[in-house]
């Protein structure tokens, strides 16, 4: 028996033992210290854990490596370190589900990358990967600590290896919430989506004063790389949220549409919107003039459940919608030509948009949804230039390579080439209907009969009139859904207003599809 005596002064030591971790626990809560944290607030950003605590289930988080400090000794560093260094790593829920997250702590040397702190970063992407969970990232940095030099590159290097090998395993993603310069653009570049806040982040590969340096142009730091610059003009990010608080909230969302891993489906949401709901604005929505618009976005509106539509890239390639929505409760992924934006054509920005996103979701076993009102490829030498055909061959091939369940819908037009890279009967599309408005054929009939009947027309008393006569007769042999339903190359046709219903029926069918690609290494995809 021990005597009492002894007893307490175990218990003594014991208790100030604990004492100290709670005192290292809260000195590590502070990052770098009150005044920087006051400081952070004042740029009207949060700190590295507000931002968590506002991304996961409350409770949920559990810290890892909280008392990891950078083991620099250069420019005096040994005497400036704090516990975590400037990263907050660990695991907590998002709606249950299990999720691995980091947020650099801005506070602490300016959230600049450290040995340590890469190291902490690829523990929980480890993790990520070994439990088969999504890695969310909340970056805020100035980059590579500059005082650990060569060491803050490798651990770079270290997270990309990484960001590559989980890439189609595991969802990442990227919340920019602050600086993220210099090569450290290239983590979030290669994850999934990347959601930036307007007004606080920037992303670029040289800051304002190299671009001053080496090609003399003056700019801003938004102006070179501003949340509204990268959702508008580059596409870097998937969304330009109001603040740092929209961006959580959107990732939140986004999650919710996304299985945990590339060998799970997407979480089954409730569906209280009836499926079989007749939607009788549709059967009207078509112009009578082939050549008005009308906005896709009431077509997606009237036909998902209960109209809610997350639409990725809203200011990028207009032309092209891309988004998640549910049917019966179940993810999919929908692309859609927007005949409002450019009448809908195809061009080099929205096929790379449609082509990454149509990837996502095959690496993700959501199925895709496509709605066709497609004139053709925009042409001319701004295209051609600009590498239109590659690019558009990355649709195809996305489409093409795709696995997963892919029902087709053809509204309008679907003309020529681009009727055959947006998810054509022959690209492996499981179910296409189309509406008794649709045109499939090789193109327009004002261009065919220009192209068949130029010179016959030339040597007519009237060559309107034999124009005219002739389109006729081609619209009539081609510019409707029955010529291409004759073949097969369309399963149904069907009534608008019962899209829903059929899109439904047509993914509960194809829920135990299976089909596998050739085995090889890799393909190559036309980058
Ligand atoms: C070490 C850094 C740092 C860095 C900021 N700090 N960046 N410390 N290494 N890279 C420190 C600052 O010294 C300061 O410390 C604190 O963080 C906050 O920074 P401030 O400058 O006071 O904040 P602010 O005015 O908001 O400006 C933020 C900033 C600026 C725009 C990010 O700090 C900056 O320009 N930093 C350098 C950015 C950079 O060039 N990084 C290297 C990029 S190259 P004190 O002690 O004063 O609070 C790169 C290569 C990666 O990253 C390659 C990967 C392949």
């Amino acid at each position: 028996m021990i005597p009492s005596y002894t007893l307490y002064k175990i218990m003594s030591n014991q208790l100030k033992k604990i004492q100290e971790l709670i005192d290292l626990r809260a000195e590590a809560r502070l990052g770098g210290g009150q005044k920087a944290i006051d400081k952070q607030h004042e740029r009207g950003k949060y700190t590295a854990r507000e931002r968590i605590a506002q991304l996961l289930d409350e409770g949920s988080f559990e810290e890892l490596d909280m008392f990891v400090r950078h083991r620099c000794t250069n420019f005096g560093q040994e005497k400036k370190s704090y516990p975590g260094d400037g990263v907050v790593t660990g695991y907590g829920t998002i709606d249950g589900r299990l999720v691995y997250v980091f947020a650099q702590d801005f506070t602490v040397f300016g959230g600049s990358l450290s040995e340590t702190m890469a190291l902490k970063i690829c523990k929980v992407m480890d993790m990520a990967m070994r439990m088969g969970a999504p890695v969310i990232g909340l970056n805020d940095s100035g980059g590579a600590r500059i005082q650990e030099g060569i060491n803050a590159l490798a651990g770079y290097a270290e997270i990309f290896q990484r960001n590559i090998l989980a890439s189609g395993v595991i969802p990442q993603i990227s919340g920019i919430l602050g600086p993220c310069a210099g090569g450290a653009v290239y983590s979030p570049a290669l994850t999934d989506f990347t959601v930036m806040a307007k007004g606080i982040s920037y992303m670029f590969l040289t800051g304002p004063k190299v671009v001053k340096t080496v090609t003399g142009e003056d700019v801003t730091q938004d102006q070179l790389g501003g949340a509204e610059v990268h959702a508008t003009k580059s596409g870097v990010t998937h969304f330009a949220a109001e603040d740092g608080e929209d961006a959580i909230r959107i990732i939140r969302r986004l999650f919710s549409f996304i299985p945990q891993n590339n060998l799970e489906e997407a979480p089954l949401a409730e569906c209280n919107d009836p499926i079989d709901r007749l939607e009788d604005s549709l059967n009207e929505i078509i112009p009578d003039s082939a050549n008005r618009p009308y906005d896709m976005f009431q077509v997606i509106g009237a036909i998902v459940d209960n109209g809610e539509f997350l639409e990725i890239q809203h200011d990028y390639a207009k032309n092209i919608i891309i988004g998640f929505a549910r049917f019966n409760g179940q993810s999919v992924g929908i692309v859609a030509n927007q005949p409002k934006y450019l009448a809908g054509v195809l061009d080099s920005n929205a096929s790379r948009k449609a082509a990454r996103f149509v990837r996502f979701c095959d690496a993700f076993n959501i199925p895709l949804v496509t709605l066709v009102d497609v004139p053709g490829f925009l042409p001319g030498t701004g295209q051609e230039y600009n590498g239109v055909i590659l690019h558009g061959a990355k649709l195809l091939y996305a489409y093409g390579e795709a696995t997963v369940p892919k029902v087709t819908v053809t509204l309008r037009k679907s003309y020529g080439g681009s009727h055959i890279v947006m998810s054509c009967k022959q690209l492996r599309g499981d179910m296409n209907y189309a509406w008794p408005s649709a045109e499939i054929a090789v193109m327009g009939g004002a261009g065919a009969v220009e192209v068949l009947y130029a010179k016959e027309a030339k040597a007519a008393e009237d060559p309107k009139a034999v124009l005219a006569e002739k389109e006729e007769e081609y619209n009539k042999l081609f510019c409707n859904p029955y010529n291409a339903a004759k073949y097969g190359y369309i399963d149904d046709v069907i009534e608008p207003r019962n899209t829903r219903f059929r899109i439904i029926k047509a993914l509960q069918q194809l829920a135990t599809k299976k089909v596998v690609n050739p085995a090889k290494k890799h393909g190559n995809i036309p980058l």
